[in-house]
């Protein structure tokens, strides 16, 4: 096939080269999917403003996202089960990401651990916490999180439970795949995943094997969440997290003002406006419909954060116009890593990078830093109407 020039051609890529149980993994969202649905259609319907005869030369993408230099303000999500959409991946798409100048964020749910991460790459990268009922777990979590150099710290607000996924349940997703004739079917079809996979020993969940006391059925995320994840999670459970810490706070999964104007009470550095991707509560808003609202709730006291339906660089200006200072992608990096390993988390910021650079350049600006509301169209999306009478 040739290079792909979007997003949606390396989705399609990864699609015939990772095992299904694990590219419907990343392809999921909650339930009916409503929400994951959402979260790229509502992108889609805002429109932006095209202007002519500006001065488009000397064009600059780089902006900060807490306090940290960027070359574009697209990070890279925390995505559970990486190193199953490839062999390494977390530790290829670390490399891709400090080459491309944008935040890498590593999973609790990682296939390679923490400490792998840091000792295959030179600039720090930030880590992603899930609160454990065992809070000497997270401790040690944090601990290492830090011993390993990590600048920021994200805990994740809206996973306490699992939203129930239809397609992980049918596929009977387990990491490493278990040798039941449908996994063994599903990886013998993807013969090049299969062979780089058994090149490499990291096949389960790095964070936590060898590391958790008493742990039950890893192999299963389902089990392991409900076994293990605090539903008592609380906002005094995030101020520990932060005396713990003492580092950069990123509180990611907020989707309501209310609960935006509770996290900035927190003294966090940024707050990510997400539903997780779809994947938890289907029927929530989309992400990029409710971030005007909290930015103006909260965005005078603390940096405010996107993430959910981003597939473009158009999407990413999008959303910066509506108030957010940074963006994350999840699944079009997967895709990437799913195609092509490292060459293809490149090729995806490589795409988005474009795409937001003559997006903005067509709009008639030349610094991302400088893009607002003005650069999007306030009408309602066109409806089809009578056509109009000439007045008698
Ligand atoms: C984990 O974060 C998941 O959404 O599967």
């Amino acid at each position: 096939m040739a290079t792909p020039l979007t997003i949606a051609e390396l989705k399609e890529v990864a699609r015939r080269r990772v095992p299904k149980m694990f590219f419907d993994y990343a392809d999921s969202g909650a339930w009916t999917e409503g929400t994951y649905k959402a979260n790229e259609a509502d992108f889609a319907a805002i429109k932006l403003r095209q202007r002519v005869l500006v001065d488009m030369t000397n064009r600059s993408l780089e902006s900060t996202m807490i306090g940290e230099k960027v070359s574009m303000p697209v990070a890279l999500s925390p995505t559970g089960l990486t190193g199953m959409q490839h062999a390494d991946g977390e530790i290829l798409a670390a490399q891709a990401a400090e080459v491309a100048g944008v935040p890498f964020t590593l999973s609790t749910m990682s296939v390679c651990s923490i400490e792998d991460v840091a000792a295959h790459t030179i600039k720090p990268f930030w880590f992603q916490l899930y609160v454990m009922k065992d809070r000497e777990f997270v401790k040690s979590l944090i601990n290492r999180a830090r011993a390993a150099g990590c600048s920021a710290l994200v805990v994740t607000l809206d996973l306490q439970i699992l939203g129930q996924r239809h397609k992980d349940i049918r596929n009977g997703l387990s990491t490493p795949p278990k040798f039941i004739p449908k996994h063994i079917w599903q990886v013998a079809t993807r013969p090049r995943w299969a062979f780089e996979m058994l090149g490499t020993k990291r096949r389960s969940f790095g964070n936590i094997v060898g590391h958790a006391q008493g742990v039950g059925d890893l192999s299963s995320l389902s089990s392991w969440t409900a076994e293990q994840f605090d539903p008592r999670l609380s906002w005094d459970d995030v101020a520990w997290i932060k005396e713990q810490w003492g580092g950069k706070l990123i509180l990611k999964g907020i989707l309501d003002a209310e609960d935006a104007a509770m996290a900035a009470e927190t003294g966090a550095d940024a707050i990510i406006v997400s539903n997780h991707g779809g994947r938890q509560l289907d029927g929530a808003a989309s992400s990029i419909s409710v971030l005007p609202e909290i930015v103006k709730a909260v965005g005078d006291r603390i940096e405010v954060h996107v993430d959910g339906g981003i597939r473009s660089g158009q999407d990413v200006l999008k959303a910066l116009c509506l108030g957010a200072q940074g963006t994350y992608i999840g699944r079009p990096f997967l895709y990437g890593i799913g195609a092509y390993g490292k060459r293809g988390v490149t090729m995806a910021l490589d795409i988005i990078r474009n795409e937001l650079d003559i997006t903005m350049a067509l709009c008639g600006k030349r610094d991302i830093r400088d893009v607002g509301p003005e650069l999007l169209h306030h009408r309602l999306p066109v409806v089809a109407t009578e056509p109009a009478r000439p007045s008698q």
